[in-house]
C-alpha cells in the first residue's frame, strides 16, 4: 500500500495548476448517458474515483475514451446493462448518480445501495422520494435500487421536488433525470455549490432547458432527446480551497492557476481574518502569509457557505495557529476522523459531538498517521508539511480518490514529500 513521506518545515512557494473539480466530473460522466450521441468532456482529472465511474459506465456497455490531455469521450448509444453493481458502488457512493439518467433515458436503472461510509451514514432517501415523485417506481431488493416506469409510461413526469434537507448528489440526478422527463419540474430547496451549476450548464449544451441552476429554485422543461455536446469541467475549489490552506499554513506564497476565488468566498473569508493575503486573479488566485496565523472558528453549511469538504484542512491550519478556535461540522455526523491522528502530531483538540475545539500549538511532530477518508487525508498532508521531522502518511489510496498528483504538485512547490511503497 502507498504511503506519503513528507519533511516538514518548507514554505510553499512557485505556481501550479487546479486541476478540474472531482465532483463536477461525476455527475457529468453519467450526464453523458442520457444521449445517444458522443459527449466530450474537457478537464477530467485523473483520479480513482473518475476510474471507478468510466469502469461503471463501461460495464453499463458505454465506450469511453480518455485522452492524455483530459478529455473523455463518451458515446453510449449501444447501452445494453443500465446497472450499478455492488462491487462498484461500494467503493464510490457517487455511483448514485447513475439512477437519475438510466431512468430518464431507459426507463430502467438497477443500483446498488451504497451503505455506509466513514463519514456517516450518508442514506440515499430522498433520491429514491424525488425520483417516485418523478412517476418512477422503486423497489429495495437484495440490497438493489429496482426502479422502473409504470408499465405504458415511456417517460418520467415532471414534478415539484422539496428535499428534507439540502443534498448535493440528490439535485443532481433530479435535474438529469428531469432534463428527459415530460413537462416541468421545479426543484424548490437545491443545492447550489457551483458543481451544481456547472451540470445544468452542461446540460443546456446538450438541449436541455434548465434555468437557476445555482440559486435557490431550479427550473427544468423537460425535453424529449438530447444531443451530444463539448462541455469543459469546472476546476475544483476542494483542490484549490486545501492548496489554499496548504500556502498558508506553511507561510509561503503561491499562484494556484485556474483557481476560482469566487467559488470559495466563505474559505477566503477565513484565510484572510486568520492573517493570510489573498489576491484573486484573472487567471487564479494568489495566496501567501509571512506570519503566525490566527486560529478562526466556523461551521460547514451547504454553498455558500464554509464546505464539510474544507473542514479537516482548516482545522489543520488551526491547530498550528496562534488561540483557540471552535469547528462545528453540521452536514455529516462523523467527520472529525483526522481529530486523533492530528493529536498524535501534538495537536491539542477537544471533541464533544459535532464540535471540535482546537488550542493553538506552537509546533506539530512528525508521526506515522493514517488517512481514514479523503478530506483527512489532504489535513494530514498539510499537518505534514508544517510539522518537525518526518510524517508517514499510510492509506493514502484515499488521498488518490480525489487529488490529482498531489504530491507532483506539492514538489514542484518545493515540498519535501515523496511516495514510497
Ligand atoms: N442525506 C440524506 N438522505 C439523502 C441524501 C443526503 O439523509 O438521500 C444527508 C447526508 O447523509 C448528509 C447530508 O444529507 O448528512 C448532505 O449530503 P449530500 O447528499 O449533499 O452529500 P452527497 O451528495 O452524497 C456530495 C459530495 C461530497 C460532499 C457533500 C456535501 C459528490 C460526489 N460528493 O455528497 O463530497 O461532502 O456533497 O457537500 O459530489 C468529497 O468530495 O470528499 C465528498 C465527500
Amino acid at each position: 500500500m502507498d504511503k506519503l513521506l513528507i519533511r516538514g518545515g518548507r514554505p510553499l512557494r512557485g505556481e501550479i495548476r487546479i486541476s478540474g473539480a472531482k465532483n463536477a466530473a461525476l455527475p457529468e460522466l453519467c450526464a453523458a448517458l442520457l444521449t445517444d450521441e458522443p459527449v466530450t468532456l474537457q478537464n477530467i482529472p485523473r483520479l480513482q474515483d473518475v476510474a471507478t465511474m468510466l469502469k461503471l459506465i463501461r460495464n453499463m456497455g458505454a465506450k469511453a475514451e480518455f485522452s492524455n490531455d483530459g478529455t473523455v469521450v463518451i458515446d453510449s448509444k449501444e447501452l445494453h446493462f443500465p446497472e450499478a453493481p455492488y462491487e462498484m458502488v461500494k467503493t464510490m457512493r457517487a455511483s448514485v448518480l447513475a439512477l437519475g439518467p438510466l431512468l430518464a433515458r431507459f426507463g430502467e436503472a438497477t443500483v446498488s445501495l451504497p451503505g455506509g461510509c466513514a463519514i456517516g451514514a450518508r442514506p440515499v432517501d430522498q433520491h429514491i422520494k424525488g425520483l417516485q415523485k418523478m412517476g418512477a417506481e422503486i423497489v429495495i431488493e437484495h440490497g438493489y435500487m429496482i426502479a422502473r416506469l409504470p408499465a405504458g409510461q415511456k417517460r418520467l413526469k415532471g414534478a415539484h421536488i422539496r428535499t428534507d434537507m439540502i443534498t448535493v448528489t440528490g439535485t443532481e440526478n433530479f435535474m438529469m433525470a428531469a432534463a428527459l422527463a415530460e413537462g416541468e419540474t421545479i426543484l424548490e430547496n437545491p443545492a447550489q455549490e457551483p458543481e451544481i451549476t456547472d451540470l445544468g450548464d452542461m446540460l443546456n449544451a446538450m438541449g436541455a432547458k434548465v434555468e437557476g441552476h445555482g440559486t435557490g429554485r431550479i427550473r427544468i422543461v423537460g425535453v424529449e432527446k438530447l444531443r451530444g455536446a463539448t462541455h469543459k469541467v469546472v476546476a475544483d475549489r476542494i483542490e484549490c480551497g486545501t492548496f489554499l490552506c496548504a500556502v498558508a499554513a506553511t507561510g509561503g506564497d503561491v499562484v494556484l492557476k485556474d483557481g476560482r476565488a469566487d467559488h470559495l468566498g466563505a474559505v477566503i473569508d477565513l484565510l484572510r481574518a486568520a492573517g493570510a493575503e489573498v489576491e484573486p486573479r484573472k487567471d487564479g488566485i494568489r495566496v501567501s502569509a509571512d506570519k503566525r496565523l490566527e486560529a478562526q472558528s466556523f461551521r460547514t453549511t451547504e454553498y455558500p457557505g464554509f464546505p464539510t469538504d474544507m473542514q479537516a484542512q482548516f482545522m489543520a491550519l488551526n491547530c498550528i495557529a496562534e488561540g483557540d478556535s471552535k469547528i462545528t461540522e453540521t452536514i455529516f455526523e462523523n467527520r472529525f476522523m483526522h481529530v486523533s491522528e492530528l493529536m498524535r502530531m501534538g495537536a491539542r483538540i477537544d471533541v464533544d459531538g459535532k464540535v471540535a475545539v482546537t488550542h493553538g500549538a506552537e509546533k506539530l511532530s512528525g508521526a506515522m498517521v493514517m488517512a481514514t477518508d479523503l478530506r483527512a487525508s489532504a489535513s494530514l498532508v498539510i499537518a505534514g508539511l508544517v510539522a518537525d521531522g518526518e510524517t508517514l502518511v499510510d492509506r493514502i489510496y484515499h488521498l488518490d480518490r480525489g487529488y490529482e498528483q498531489m504530491e507532483n504538485k506539492l514538489r514542484v512547490l518545493g515540498a519535501d514529500i515523496e511516495r514510497v511503497k
